[in-house]
C-alpha cells in the first residue's frame, strides 16, 4: 500500500479480474464484494496480529481476531483463537459451543441454554437490522406461506405457539393465520423486542422443550422458523411439539439442510440437519409429513444458505 491507500499493482490478480469481468454481471458483483471482504479482514487481522504481539491476552483484540477469521473461514486458527480466550474465561458458555464446533468433538445434544441466552441477548438490538435488511431472511415467510396453503385461503386455526419466537418477526405474518398467537423464546431481550412489536397473546420465557412438557393438548398449530439450528437432536423436542398439539394439530418449521442422513454442528455454531434425519425424527415422535419443500432462509457470507421448510400433522 502507498500513503493514500492504494495497493502496488504487482499485489492485482489480473486474472481474477478478467474472471470476473467475464462472468454474468450479478454473479461478479457478489464475487467482487467477496473478494472486497477477505481484503479488508486481512488487513484488520494483520493490524490485530501486531497489536496482539504487545498484549498477547486483550480479550477485545483476541474477540475481533475470531471475528476476522471466522469471516476468513480459516477454522483451525479461529479454533486456537477460542482456545486461548477460554484460558482467559473457563466459563464462557459461547466458547464451549464454538470449539465443540470446529475441533469435532462430540457436539452437544442441542446449544445450551446459557449459550442461546448469552448469544441472542447480546444479538437482540441489531437482530431484525441485520437479518431482514442485510442477510434476507426469509424463513418466517416460508413456514407462514406453508401454513396458509395447509390452512386454505382465508382461513385460521384456533392456537398458535411460535416456538423460539425471537424478536417476533413471524408474529404479522401468523397473526392473520390464528386466533390466538403464543410464543416461547430462551432470551429475555429478544422477548422484550417481540413484546414492543405486539401482535401476541401471551409470551414466555422458557427453554422449548421444558416449555412444551407443560402445555400438553393446547395447540393446533406450532411453529419453529430457524430455530432447530441450535438442535442437533431433534426427536426429543418433536415429541415435545406432538405432547403440546391437539390431535390433528400442524407444525411448521425449517431446518439448515446438510447431506447424509444426519446432521451436523458446523464452524458457524449452528446445527444442520439432513432430510433424512427430519423425517426419522418425525416418524420417532408420531408425526406424519405433509409437506417438505427446499428453501433459501438466508444469505450468509454472500452464499444463499439452503434449507427445509416442513409441515407435519400429529395423528
Ligand atoms: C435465529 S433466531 C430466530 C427467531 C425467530 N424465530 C425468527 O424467525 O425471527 C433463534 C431463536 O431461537 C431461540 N432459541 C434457540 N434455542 C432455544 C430453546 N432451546 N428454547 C427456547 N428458545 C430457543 C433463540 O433465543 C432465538 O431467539
Amino acid at each position: 500500500m502507498d500513503h493514500m491507500g492504494i495497493r502496488a499493482a504487482t499485489d492485482v490478480d489480473f486474472d481474477a479480474i478478467e474472471k470476473l469481468l467475464a462472468a454474468p454481471v450479478d454473479a461478479a458483483a457478489v464475487r467482487l464484494n467477496r473478494l472486497r471482504e477477505r481484503d479488508k479482514q486481512e488487513d484488520k487481522l494483520r493490524g490485530l496480529d501486531a497489536a496482539l504481539r504487545a498484549a498477547p491476552d486483550d480479550v477485545v483484540l483476541l474477540e475481533a481476531k475470531a471475528h476476522c477469521l471466522k469471516t476468513l473461514e480459516r477454522r483451525s486458527e479461529l479454533l486456537d483463537v477460542y482456545r486461548h480466550l477460554q484460558r482467559l474465561a473457563p466459563a464462557r458458555a459461547d466458547l464451549r459451543h464454538m470449539i465443540a464446533a470446529l475441533s469435532g468433538a462430540q457436539s452437544p445434544a442441542r446449544a445450551s441454554d446459557d449459550y442461546v441466552r448469552q448469544e441472542f441477548d447480546s444479538f437482540a438490538e441489531n437482530f431484525d437490522a441485520t437479518l431482514a435488511n442485510w442477510l434476507e431472511y426469509r424463513a418466517p415467510q416460508h413456514v407462514a406461506d406453508t401454513v396458509r396453503a395447509a390452512l386454505g385461503e382465508g382461513r385460521t386455526t384456533a392456537a398458535t405457539i411460535d416456538l423460539g419466537c425471537g424478536t417476533g418477526l413471524a408474529a404479522p405474518l401468523l397473526r392473520p393465520l390464528t386466533k390466538r398467537l403464543e410464543g416461547v423464546d430462551l432470551s429475555p431481550r429478544m422477548l422484550d423486542r417481540a413484546r414492543a412489536r405486539g401482535g401476541y397473546d401471551a409470551l414466555f420465557e422458557d427453554e422449548i422443550g421444558r416449555f412444551l412438557a407443560s402445555r400438553r393438548n393446547q395447540y393446533t398449530l406450532a411453529v419453529a422458523c430457524d430455530v432447530f439450528c441450535y438442535f442437533g437432536e431433534l426427536a426429543p423436542a418433536f415429541v415435545a411439539v406432538a405432547v403440546a398439539l391437539k390431535p390433528g394439530g400442524l407444525f411448521a418449521f425449517t431446518v439448515e439442510r446438510c447431506d447424509g442422513d444426519g446432521h451436523v454442528l458446523g464452524a458457524s455454531g449452528r446445527y444442520a440437519h439432513s432430510d433424512a434425519f427430519v423425517r426419522a425424527a418425525a416418524a420417532a415422535a408420531g408425526l406424519a409429513l405433509l409437506s417438505e419443500a427446499e428453501v433459501t432462509l438466508r444469505t450468509e457470507l454472500h452464499r444463499p444458505v439452503i434449507g427445509g421448510c416442513y409441515l407435519l400433522r400429529r395423528a
